[in-house]
Protein backbone atom coordinates (compact mmCIF):
# COMPACT_ATOMS: atom_id res chain seq x y z
CA UNK A 1 0.00 0.00 0.00
CA UNK A 2 2.98 2.20 1.00
CA UNK A 3 4.22 1.69 -2.41
CA UNK A 4 1.31 2.44 -4.54
CA UNK A 5 1.05 5.75 -2.59
CA UNK A 6 4.86 6.41 -3.44
CA UNK A 7 3.84 5.64 -6.96
CA UNK A 8 0.58 7.29 -7.91
CA UNK A 9 2.18 10.70 -5.58
CA UNK A 10 5.23 10.92 -7.70
CA UNK A 11 4.21 11.92 -11.42
CA UNK A 12 1.44 14.52 -10.20
CA UNK A 13 3.84 15.97 -7.92
CA UNK A 14 6.64 16.46 -10.52
CA UNK A 15 3.87 17.70 -13.34
CA UNK A 16 3.22 20.44 -10.32
CA UNK A 17 6.67 21.30 -9.48
CA UNK A 18 7.99 24.62 -11.03
CA UNK A 19 9.86 22.78 -14.63
CA UNK A 20 11.36 26.17 -15.23
CA UNK A 21 15.09 24.79 -14.35
CA UNK A 22 14.01 21.42 -15.48
CA UNK A 23 16.15 21.45 -18.05
CA UNK A 24 15.20 18.45 -20.93
CA UNK A 25 17.53 16.92 -23.12
CA UNK A 26 16.73 13.42 -23.65
CA UNK A 27 12.83 12.60 -24.62
CA UNK A 28 11.66 8.79 -25.33
CA UNK A 29 8.16 8.73 -26.90
CA UNK A 30 6.28 5.54 -28.22
CA UNK A 31 2.86 4.68 -28.81
CA UNK A 32 0.63 1.65 -29.79
CA UNK A 33 0.94 -0.72 -26.70
CA UNK A 34 -1.24 -3.87 -27.00
CA UNK A 35 0.13 -5.56 -23.74
CA UNK A 36 2.21 -3.79 -21.31
CA UNK A 37 4.90 -7.09 -20.67
CA UNK A 38 7.03 -7.01 -23.46
CA UNK A 39 11.53 -6.74 -23.94
CA UNK A 40 10.61 -3.15 -26.22
CA UNK A 41 9.21 -1.35 -22.90
CA UNK A 42 12.46 -2.92 -20.56
CA UNK A 43 14.71 -2.19 -23.44
CA UNK A 44 12.67 1.53 -23.10
CA UNK A 45 13.43 1.72 -19.12
CA UNK A 46 17.23 1.69 -20.06
CA UNK A 47 17.68 4.65 -22.31
CA UNK A 48 18.60 8.26 -21.22
CA UNK A 49 15.21 10.19 -20.35
CA UNK A 50 14.04 12.92 -18.85
CA UNK A 51 10.43 12.71 -20.07
CA UNK A 52 8.79 10.25 -21.53
CA UNK A 53 5.29 10.92 -24.01
CA UNK A 54 2.93 8.23 -24.44
CA UNK A 55 1.33 8.85 -27.93
CA UNK A 56 -2.00 7.24 -27.85
CA UNK A 57 -3.08 3.51 -28.19
CA UNK A 58 -1.52 3.59 -24.69
CA UNK A 59 -4.23 0.81 -23.93
CA UNK A 60 -6.17 -0.90 -26.47
CA UNK A 61 -9.87 -0.56 -25.07
CA UNK A 62 -12.18 -0.06 -27.84
CA UNK A 63 -14.41 -2.88 -27.64
CA UNK A 64 -15.37 -3.83 -24.01
CA UNK A 65 -16.85 -0.30 -23.37
CA UNK A 66 -15.66 1.69 -20.20
CA UNK A 67 -15.68 -1.19 -17.94
CA UNK A 68 -12.82 -2.49 -20.33
CA UNK A 69 -11.38 0.37 -20.32
CA UNK A 70 -10.64 0.51 -16.66
CA UNK A 71 -9.58 -2.49 -16.72
CA UNK A 72 -6.67 -1.91 -18.95
CA UNK A 73 -5.40 0.97 -17.42
CA UNK A 74 -5.40 -0.40 -14.43
CA UNK A 75 -3.04 -3.65 -16.20
CA UNK A 76 -0.95 -0.42 -17.66
CA UNK A 77 -0.87 1.68 -14.26
CA UNK A 78 0.41 -1.76 -12.18
CA UNK A 79 2.82 -3.04 -15.02
CA UNK A 80 6.96 -2.98 -14.51
CA UNK A 81 7.12 -0.88 -17.65
CA UNK A 82 5.01 2.36 -15.88
CA UNK A 83 6.16 1.66 -12.72
CA UNK A 84 9.62 2.19 -14.22
CA UNK A 85 8.64 5.68 -15.68
CA UNK A 86 7.28 7.18 -12.41
CA UNK A 87 10.83 8.56 -11.01
CA UNK A 88 10.65 10.72 -14.35
CA UNK A 89 7.57 13.81 -15.69
CA UNK A 90 4.93 11.31 -17.85
CA UNK A 91 2.69 13.05 -20.64
CA UNK A 92 0.08 11.85 -22.76
CA UNK A 93 -2.40 12.00 -25.04
CA UNK A 94 -4.34 9.58 -26.33
CA UNK A 95 -5.11 8.24 -29.76
CA UNK A 96 -8.62 5.74 -30.94
CA UNK A 97 -8.14 2.74 -29.25
CA UNK A 98 -7.75 4.43 -25.95
CA UNK A 99 -10.33 7.31 -26.85
CA UNK A 100 -12.57 4.46 -26.85
CA UNK A 101 -13.78 3.61 -31.08
CA UNK A 102 -11.76 2.92 -33.89
CA UNK A 103 -10.96 5.46 -35.93
CA UNK A 104 -13.26 7.53 -33.74
CA UNK A 105 -13.70 11.32 -33.57
CA UNK A 106 -16.55 13.98 -31.88
CA UNK A 107 -19.47 12.18 -32.61
CA UNK A 108 -18.06 9.01 -30.12
CA UNK A 109 -20.41 9.24 -27.59
CA UNK A 110 -18.35 7.87 -24.74
CA UNK A 111 -15.50 10.66 -25.11
CA UNK A 112 -16.50 12.13 -21.74
CA UNK A 113 -16.52 8.90 -19.28
CA UNK A 114 -13.23 7.64 -21.44
CA UNK A 115 -11.66 11.42 -20.82
CA UNK A 116 -12.22 10.64 -16.84
CA UNK A 117 -10.68 7.50 -17.41
CA UNK A 118 -7.51 8.95 -19.06
CA UNK A 119 -6.99 11.39 -16.22
CA UNK A 120 -7.78 8.58 -13.62
CA UNK A 121 -4.29 6.65 -15.13
CA UNK A 122 -2.60 9.56 -14.80
CA UNK A 123 -3.56 10.24 -11.39
CA UNK A 124 -4.65 14.21 -12.41
CA UNK A 125 -5.68 15.90 -9.05
CA UNK A 126 -9.46 16.06 -8.63
CA UNK A 127 -9.88 19.57 -8.51
CA UNK A 128 -7.67 20.01 -11.78
CA UNK A 129 -9.06 22.50 -14.51
CA UNK A 130 -7.27 19.52 -17.60
CA UNK A 131 -11.01 17.67 -15.98
CA UNK A 132 -13.09 20.17 -16.49
CA UNK A 133 -11.64 20.80 -20.06
CA UNK A 134 -12.95 19.26 -23.08
CA UNK A 135 -10.46 16.86 -24.50
CA UNK A 136 -7.17 15.90 -23.40
CA UNK A 137 -4.60 18.62 -24.82
CA UNK A 138 -2.28 20.47 -23.05
CA UNK A 139 0.83 22.08 -22.83
CA UNK A 140 3.78 22.00 -20.63
CA UNK A 141 7.19 23.86 -20.40
CA UNK A 142 10.48 22.69 -19.37
CA UNK A 143 14.08 24.42 -18.86
CA UNK A 144 15.25 28.06 -18.44
CA UNK A 145 15.57 30.86 -21.25
CA UNK A 146 17.99 29.08 -24.36
CA UNK A 147 16.78 26.14 -23.25
CA UNK A 148 13.09 25.99 -23.13
CA UNK A 149 11.15 23.64 -24.56
CA UNK A 150 7.16 23.55 -24.92
CA UNK A 151 5.60 20.39 -25.33
CA UNK A 152 2.30 20.40 -27.28
CA UNK A 153 0.11 17.39 -26.97
CA UNK A 154 -3.09 17.30 -29.15
CA UNK A 155 -6.26 15.64 -28.97
CA UNK A 156 -7.21 14.24 -32.37
CA UNK A 157 -9.92 12.49 -31.57
CA UNK A 158 -12.41 14.53 -28.98
CA UNK A 159 -13.92 17.08 -31.70
CA UNK A 160 -12.67 15.66 -34.84
CA UNK A 161 -15.17 15.54 -37.74
CA UNK A 162 -16.56 12.41 -39.67
CA UNK A 163 -13.50 11.46 -42.37
CA UNK A 164 -14.36 11.15 -46.18
CA UNK A 165 -14.44 7.61 -46.89
CA UNK A 166 -14.06 6.04 -50.26
CA UNK A 167 -15.56 2.25 -50.79
CA UNK A 168 -12.71 -0.34 -50.50
CA UNK A 169 -12.08 -1.24 -54.16
CA UNK A 170 -10.85 2.43 -54.42
CA UNK A 171 -9.21 2.69 -51.16
CA UNK A 172 -4.91 3.31 -50.64
CA UNK A 173 -2.96 0.65 -49.43
CA UNK A 174 -2.93 2.54 -46.14
CA UNK A 175 -7.04 2.30 -46.14
CA UNK A 176 -10.26 3.74 -47.11
CA UNK A 177 -10.17 7.52 -46.01
CA UNK A 178 -8.98 10.28 -48.45
CA UNK A 179 -8.56 14.28 -48.16
CA UNK A 180 -11.55 16.43 -47.67
CA UNK A 181 -12.15 20.02 -49.36
CA UNK A 182 -14.78 20.78 -46.94
CA UNK A 183 -13.64 23.88 -45.18
CA UNK A 184 -15.60 23.14 -42.02
CA UNK A 185 -14.04 19.51 -41.30
CA UNK A 186 -11.80 20.34 -38.09
CA UNK A 187 -9.11 18.15 -36.66
CA UNK A 188 -8.92 19.64 -33.54
CA UNK A 189 -11.96 22.07 -32.85
CA UNK A 190 -12.85 25.77 -32.61
CA UNK A 191 -11.85 25.85 -28.82
CA UNK A 192 -8.83 23.35 -28.76
CA UNK A 193 -7.83 25.67 -31.75
CA UNK A 194 -7.80 29.28 -29.91
CA UNK A 195 -5.95 27.37 -27.10
CA UNK A 196 -3.20 26.09 -29.51
CA UNK A 197 -2.97 29.80 -30.95
CA UNK A 198 -2.41 31.41 -27.40
CA UNK A 199 -0.32 28.70 -26.34
CA UNK A 200 2.30 29.68 -29.21
CA UNK A 201 2.73 33.00 -28.35
CA UNK A 202 4.44 31.77 -24.96
CA UNK A 203 8.71 31.68 -25.97
CA UNK A 204 9.99 28.53 -26.43
CA UNK A 205 13.42 27.67 -27.87
CA UNK A 206 11.63 24.00 -29.66
CA UNK A 207 8.89 23.56 -29.61
CA UNK A 208 7.81 19.50 -29.52
CA UNK A 209 4.01 18.94 -31.06
CA UNK A 210 2.57 15.68 -30.19
CA UNK A 211 0.04 14.44 -32.85
CA UNK A 212 -1.46 10.74 -31.73
CA UNK A 213 -1.68 10.57 -35.81
CA UNK A 214 1.03 11.47 -38.84
CA UNK A 215 0.92 15.13 -39.97
CA UNK A 216 3.78 15.75 -42.65
CA UNK A 217 3.01 12.72 -45.05
CA UNK A 218 1.23 12.28 -48.10
CA UNK A 219 -2.29 11.36 -47.55
CA UNK A 220 -2.38 6.96 -47.85
CA UNK A 221 -5.63 6.11 -46.63
CA UNK A 222 -5.15 6.00 -42.66
CA UNK A 223 -5.87 8.57 -40.33
CA UNK A 224 -3.90 11.36 -40.96
CA UNK A 225 -3.21 15.63 -41.48
CA UNK A 226 -3.34 14.63 -45.13
CA UNK A 227 -7.09 14.03 -44.90
CA UNK A 228 -7.76 17.51 -44.01
CA UNK A 229 -5.48 19.65 -46.09
CA UNK A 230 -6.80 23.00 -44.72
CA UNK A 231 -6.52 22.03 -41.11
CA UNK A 232 -2.70 20.93 -41.98
CA UNK A 233 -1.94 24.66 -43.44
CA UNK A 234 -3.72 26.02 -40.53
CA UNK A 235 -1.38 24.00 -38.06
CA UNK A 236 2.07 25.53 -39.96
CA UNK A 237 0.89 28.84 -40.64
CA UNK A 238 0.64 29.24 -36.76
CA UNK A 239 3.72 27.42 -36.69
CA UNK A 240 5.65 29.89 -39.35
CA UNK A 241 9.37 30.84 -38.03
CA UNK A 242 8.64 28.71 -34.79
CA UNK A 243 11.45 25.76 -33.88
CA UNK A 244 9.12 22.95 -34.16
CA UNK A 245 8.86 19.17 -34.64
CA UNK A 246 5.67 16.78 -34.67
CA UNK A 247 6.08 13.80 -33.17
CA UNK A 248 3.12 11.18 -34.02
CA UNK A 249 2.45 7.65 -33.64
CA UNK A 250 -0.75 5.53 -34.69
CA UNK A 251 0.49 3.34 -37.90
CA UNK A 252 2.86 0.53 -36.38
CA UNK A 253 5.63 1.26 -38.06
CA UNK A 254 8.03 3.95 -38.38
CA UNK A 255 9.29 6.11 -41.11
CA UNK A 256 10.66 10.51 -40.94
CA UNK A 257 8.91 12.61 -42.64
CA UNK A 258 9.13 16.38 -43.99
CA UNK A 259 6.36 18.81 -45.46
CA UNK A 260 6.71 22.31 -43.72
CA UNK A 261 7.78 20.58 -40.59
CA UNK A 262 9.68 17.25 -39.46
CA UNK A 263 7.52 14.72 -38.03
CA UNK A 264 8.94 11.68 -36.60
CA UNK A 265 6.53 8.53 -36.23
CA UNK A 266 7.13 5.96 -33.45
CA UNK A 267 4.75 3.02 -33.25
CA UNK A 268 4.13 0.46 -32.22
CA UNK A 269 6.27 -0.50 -28.96
CA UNK A 270 5.02 -3.86 -28.77
CA UNK A 271 3.05 -4.87 -32.48
CA UNK A 272 4.97 -6.07 -35.47
CA UNK A 273 3.47 -4.59 -38.42
CA UNK A 274 1.90 -7.51 -40.43
CA UNK A 275 2.76 -6.31 -43.79
CA UNK A 276 5.97 -5.08 -43.43
CA UNK A 277 5.73 -2.20 -45.87
CA UNK A 278 5.62 1.26 -45.61
CA UNK A 279 2.84 3.25 -48.22
CA UNK A 280 3.92 5.78 -50.29
CA UNK A 281 5.36 9.62 -48.85
CA UNK A 282 6.80 11.94 -51.34
CA UNK A 283 7.65 13.80 -48.01
CA UNK A 284 9.82 10.81 -46.50
CA UNK A 285 12.96 12.90 -45.65
CA UNK A 286 15.05 9.68 -44.35
CA UNK A 287 15.23 6.62 -47.02
CA UNK A 288 14.72 3.58 -44.18
CA UNK A 289 11.14 2.63 -42.25
CA UNK A 290 10.96 0.36 -39.39
CA UNK A 291 8.38 -2.18 -38.83
CA UNK A 292 9.41 -4.46 -35.40
CA UNK A 293 8.46 -2.99 -32.41
CA UNK A 294 10.12 0.34 -31.43
CA UNK A 295 10.68 3.25 -29.05
CA UNK A 296 11.39 6.90 -30.36
CA UNK A 297 14.12 8.80 -28.79
CA UNK A 298 15.16 12.42 -28.85
CA UNK A 299 18.19 14.12 -27.58
CA UNK A 300 18.65 17.90 -27.62
CA UNK A 301 22.14 19.44 -27.55
CA UNK A 302 21.08 23.15 -26.08
CA UNK A 303 24.48 24.05 -26.75
CA UNK A 304 25.08 22.87 -30.07
CA UNK A 305 21.70 23.69 -30.99
CA UNK A 306 21.28 20.21 -32.81
CA UNK A 307 18.39 17.84 -32.53
CA UNK A 308 18.95 14.04 -32.74
CA UNK A 309 16.27 11.38 -33.17
CA UNK A 310 15.95 8.22 -33.00
CA UNK A 311 14.42 5.03 -33.66
CA UNK A 312 15.66 2.81 -31.17
CA UNK A 313 14.51 -1.51 -31.55
CA UNK A 314 13.71 -3.91 -29.18
CA UNK A 315 17.34 -4.95 -28.83
CA UNK A 316 18.44 -1.62 -28.05
CA UNK A 317 20.44 -0.75 -31.20
CA UNK A 318 19.39 2.65 -33.07
CA UNK A 319 17.02 1.22 -36.05
CA UNK A 320 16.71 5.24 -37.83
CA UNK A 321 18.54 8.26 -36.67
CA UNK A 322 18.96 11.59 -37.93
CA UNK A 323 20.59 14.80 -36.61
CA UNK A 324 19.43 18.28 -37.43
CA UNK A 325 20.27 21.96 -36.60
CA UNK A 326 17.57 24.23 -35.14
CA UNK A 327 18.44 26.05 -38.14
CA UNK A 328 16.60 23.51 -40.04
CA UNK A 329 13.97 23.07 -37.62
CA UNK A 330 11.88 26.65 -38.62
CA UNK A 331 8.56 26.07 -39.75
CA UNK A 332 7.58 26.64 -43.72
CA UNK A 333 4.10 27.21 -44.16
CA UNK A 334 2.76 24.75 -47.24
CA UNK A 335 3.60 25.91 -50.56
CA UNK A 336 6.59 27.81 -49.22
FE1 LIG B 1 -2.34 1.54 -32.65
Amino acid sequence: MRRRQFLSAVPAALMAADNSERIVRNVVFGSCLDTHEHPMLDTTLKLERDLFVFMGDNVYADKGGIPMMKEKYALLKNSRFFRGLQNKPILATWDDHDFGLNDGGADYPHKREAQKEFWDWLDEPTNSPKRKQEGVYQSVSFGPKGSRLQVLLLDTRYFRSSLKKVTKDKAMLGGVYVPTEDPNATMLGATQWQWLESVLKEPADLRLIISSIQFSPEAHGGECWANMPHEQKRLLDLLKGSQAVVLSGDRHWCEFSHNGIYDFTSSSMTQKHPRGTPTANRFRCFPKTYHLPNVGHLNIDWAAKTLTSRIIGEDGTTKLEQTLPFSALEVMPKGA
